[in-house]
């Protein structure tokens, strides 16, 4: 619809005819002379907001109105209220695109040059095989734990069956956190492995779970050491675990990583929280007869694993002669590292977007 004065004029003479056969009274012949005054602007003074104008003075004086006009004198009102209107709407728009083409004459903008593109970044390798054992062990059933990253020195040490005087203390270079004499002292956790204990002290038994997360060591820095890396816990307990199942779930974790069946072998291995406690290597995924990743013995040792000690059971809350359990301690950054050929342990943490823009 194009608005047209003529329109508008129709619509006020049709408007005005029933009250002029009406009975006169001041009101009526007020609203009259108000109706010719729009009647007499010209047509470029009959524009869309005189015409609101002129639809609004019936509808504000319906009193004045004698009872049988009412109808028809309201409906040729708002008649002419809606056609104004759309005039209205109509010229904001043309408005708006004048001002679009005006800024764009103004400036250089080419509708026909491909869009910016957009950076969308990508996961950090470490977030993506996270995120990647995550789905493969919550596909299975397990939960995913977090636990704090500055630990107790009881959840650290003495839960997970390391001795006062245990050299795993010393070895684990540990930070600590200064606290006041006398209040629980704190460290920045060495390993998952305390979560092991708070998910056994949260969760009623039998459960399954997996803990990736940080930990830190005060170590001295170097191609293969970091202070801060990533470790991926894992811990089973349930009625008549056996070294079979840590086995079975090995074995399930490494086809999930590799894609393929890896052979592994155990080798007895040293934890306090585990016995017995193993080394597990697995087939190097990366050669036959041995290559620099395997250092030439096509094994690669990847996985500490054991069966939960009583006494760590014990501590969180669970009754051995009931309850057996094997827990896993996956190296994450070391896996991240063999996975996309990373030499430089201090790659992962360093910020260099040169090396993060990679993946
Ligand atoms: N927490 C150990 C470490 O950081 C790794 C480990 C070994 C975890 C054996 C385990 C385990 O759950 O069973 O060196």
């Amino acid at each position: 619809m194009t608005y047209a004065p003529a329109r508008a004029r129709e619509l006020l003479a049709r408007i005005a005819e029933p009250l002029r056969a009406a009975p006169r009274s001041p009101e009526l012949d007020a609203l009259l002379a108000r109706l010719e005054s729009f009647a007499a602007l010209s047509d470029e003074q009959l524009n869309a907001a005189s015409a609101l104008e002129a639809a609004a003075a019936p509808l504000g004086a319906m009193r004045a109105i004698p009872g049988p006009s009412r109808g028809l004198v309201g409906a040729t009102s708002n008649e002419l209220k809606k056609l104004a209107e759309a005039e209205l709407a109509a010229q904001a728009e043309r408005a708006a695109q004048a001002a679009l083409e005006a800024e764009r004459k103004a400036s250089d903008f080419d509708a026909t040059l491909p869009a910016a593109r957009v950076e969308r970044g990508a996961l950090h390798p470490i977030v993506a095989v996270t995120r990647e054992l995550e789905d493969l062990f919550t596909s299975m059933g397990w939960t995913v734990l977090d636990g704090p990253e500055v630990e107790t020195e009881e959840f650290n040490f003495d839960a997970l069956n390391i001795q006062p005087d245990h050299p795993a203390r010393e070895t684990m270079d540990t930070f600590w956190v200064a606290t006041p004499p006398g209040a629980p002292r704190l460290v920045m956790r060495t390993h998952t492995s305390p979560v092991q204990v708070r998910a056994m002290k949260r969760l009623k038994p039998p459960f399954r779970a997996i803990v990736p997360g940080k930990v830190f060591r005060n170590e001295s820095v170097d191609a293969s050491h970091e202070h801060t890396f990533h470790q991926m816990e894992g811990l089973v307990v349930g009625k008549g675990i056996s070294v079979g199942h840590l086995i079975g779930a090995m074995k399930t974790l490494l086809r999930g990583i590799f894609g393929r069946e890896i052979e592994i072998r155990l080798r007895p291995g040293y934890f306090p929280f585990v016995e017995p406690g193993f080394e597990l290597d697995a087939r190097c995924p990366f050669c036959k007869d041995g290559c620099s990743v395997c250092k030439r013995s096509t094994w690669i040792e990847l996985l500490p694993c054991g069966m939960v000690h009583p006494n760590v059971l014990r501590a969180g809350g669970i009754d051995p002669e009931q309850w057996t359990g094997f827990a896993f301690g996956l190296g994450l950054s070391r896996l991240v590292m063999l996975r996309y050929s990373i030499d430089d342990i201090r790659h992962l943490l360093g910020g260099d977007v040169r090396f993060v823009s990679q993946f």
